[in-house]
């Protein structure tokens, strides 16, 4: 798909992957909105010049101030990039179900209801486009995140199906499964990180080529090991 002139709505544009990720559509031509929820990290993109809903995806309020914040706009294209983690281990302790909840709401919750509630106005375009950031950890959890790679196994899962449901219509689905990338979400963790920059680039290239999939970095090969046996992608990225 040609980028330039389409208006993308991303959510978290604020930081991370999603930060680069509207810098680098921005430069292709695209009319961004983005959402994000710290304030400070809201005021920091609004002055770099974007439009900017402030919106917590936790929660229905924040689903319901995001569709407010974009009603009447001619959506073509919608990136479901927020996401968050929810580590805990039961050999440490209970996990803190609040949290878990969050997690589940914001990564799956979130993404189904804004497409579900857009999907009549990215219908309405020539051409669009619903852009889901899953993960390799859809592929093969980590043990020490139970819930987030539930979340990306599910959304996932919906991805595949929903793919189906819109063949042959206007509204193209790809997949985003980035690799560990150097984010605050992997502070701390894991070496030999992708840069957001780069998982943004893998991004834009893959939504400029409609392609199904954009597996990113490692996740290519995550992916032949588990074509091959997945078993042993399980094996390896279990204790990752
Ligand atoms: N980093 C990785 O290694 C990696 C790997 C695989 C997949 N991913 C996926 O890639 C996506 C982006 O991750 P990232 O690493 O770029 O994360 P990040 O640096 O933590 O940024 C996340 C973005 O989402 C927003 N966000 C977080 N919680 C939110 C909430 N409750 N309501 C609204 N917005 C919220 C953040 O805004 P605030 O800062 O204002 O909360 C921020 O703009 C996520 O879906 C993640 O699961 C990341």
């Amino acid at each position: 798909m040609q980028l330039s002139g389409k208006t993308i709505l991303v959510t978290g544009g604020t930081d991370g992957i999603g930060r680069e990720l509207i810098r680098q559509l921005k430069a292709k031509g695209a009319n961004i909105i983005t959402s994000g929820r710290n304030p400070e990290r809201v005021a920091a993109t609004q002055a770099e010049g974007f439009e900017v809903i402030a919106a917590d995806l936790s929660t229905p309020a924040g689903i319901d101030a995001l569709i407010a914040g974009v009603a009447g706009r001619a959506l073509d294209i919608l990136v479901n990039n927020a996401g968050a983690g929810s580590d805990h281990d039961f050999r440490e302790g209970p996990p803190d179900l609040a949290d878990n909840d969050a997690c589940l709401y914001l990564n799956v919750n979130a993404p189904v209801h804004l497409i579900t509630r857009l999907m009549p106005v990215l219908r309405a375009r020539p051409e669009a486009m619903i852009v889901n950031v899953t993960s390799g950890l859809a592929i093969a959890p980590r043990a020490g995140g139970p819930i987030y790679c539930a979340t990306k196994a599910a959304l996932r899962s919906y991805t595949q199906a929903l793919r189906v449901q819109l063949e042959g219509t206007n509204i193209h689905v790809l997949e985003a499964l980035p690799p560990v990338v150097e984010t605050k979400m992997t502070a701390g963790r894991g070496n030999r990180k992708m840069s957001a920059p780069d998982c943004a680039a893998a991004f834009v290239r893959a939504m400029e080529a409609n392609a199904e999939e954009a597996n990113v970095g490692m996740v290519k090969l995550l992916k032949l090991v588990h074509s091959l046996s997945p078993a042993l992608a399980r094996k390896i990225m279990i204790r990752f």
